[in-house]
């Protein structure tokens, strides 16, 4: 069953997940990582950035994927993951640009590309640490609610209450793609250790529903219970509903 890790604040929840990441790195300079987007893991990243520049570990022998990407964004539009990952991480460390892969949302042939994504994964070793948020609606990357436990990175489309949740980053609700790529469930699971996040209050439902609730596809992240090796780091307010 999942390990869960109640701290009181985001700050907190920021410094716990930074420690086992840099523990994982400095035990493994090539490191095989899982990277999340939103705004959940910027606190982490910022740390990691932090602490990598004072010379605590390198990235410079690790690899990194990413989770998904909106489809219809070019790498260097401002709301794309790619463009997020670069300033709020690649940029700012010493991984080789060459090693950290994330979706392309303008690739001209999603089957090829996602076919080609999880061999590179293989190829790679398969994921050792995966870093994940949670949707109000409990969806993991863009896995949505009705995503099938064994589902691949694939082509999907964004709910209503997604994109909702995601237009507070774009000018109008109009400017959010709906479709997405995204690693699949089955994708997640195979990483040897999965860490979901989770901070504020509108997270409190779907945290509780993905621990404590059964585990069904209506709400993703309660996939995460048949892992062996996951941990939830939550702060109070997401950890209220438990
Ligand atoms: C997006 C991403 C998810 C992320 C979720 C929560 O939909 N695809 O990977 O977990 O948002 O984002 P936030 O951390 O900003 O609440």
């Amino acid at each position: 069953s999942p390990k869960i890790v109640t701290v009181k604040t985001a700050a907190d929840v920021a410094e716990y997940t930074a420690d086992v990441f840099a523990a994982a790195i400095k035990s493994n300079p090539k490191i095989v990582l899982g990277l999340a987007t939103g705004s959940s893991p910027i606190g982490c990243y910022q740390r990691l950035v932090e602490r990598s520049r004072g010379g605590e570990f390198s990235f410079a022998q690790a690899t990194s994927f990413n989770l998904d990407e909106y489809i219809g964004l070019d790498a260097d539009h401002p709301q794309s993951f790619r463009h997020f990952m670069q300033s709020q991480l690649f940029d700012l460390i010493d991984i080789r640009p060459s090693n950290t892969f994330v979706p392309d949302g303008k690739c001209p042939d999603v089957a090829k590309h996602v076919a080609n994504y999880e061999l590179k994964i293989t190829e790679a070793g398969g994921i050792e640490i995966q870093l994940l948020g949670i949707g109000t609606n409990g969806h993991i990357a863009f896995n949505e609610p009705g995503s099938a436990a064994d589902s691949r990175t694939r082509e999907v489309s964004l709910t209503r209450q997604t994109i909702e949740s995601n237009s507070r980053f774009f000018p109008s609700i109009a400017d959010v793609p709906t479709t997405a790529i995204t690693m699949g469930i089955g994708t997640i699971l195979e990483a040897k250790q999965i860490v979901l996040i989770a901070t504020g209050a509108g997270k409190a439902k779907a945290v509780a529903e993905a621990i404590e609730g059964p585990m069904t596809i209506d709400c993703p992240a309660s996939l995460l219970q048949s892992h062996p090796n996951v941990i939830f780091v939550v702060d109070q307010a997401a950890g209220s509903g438990l």
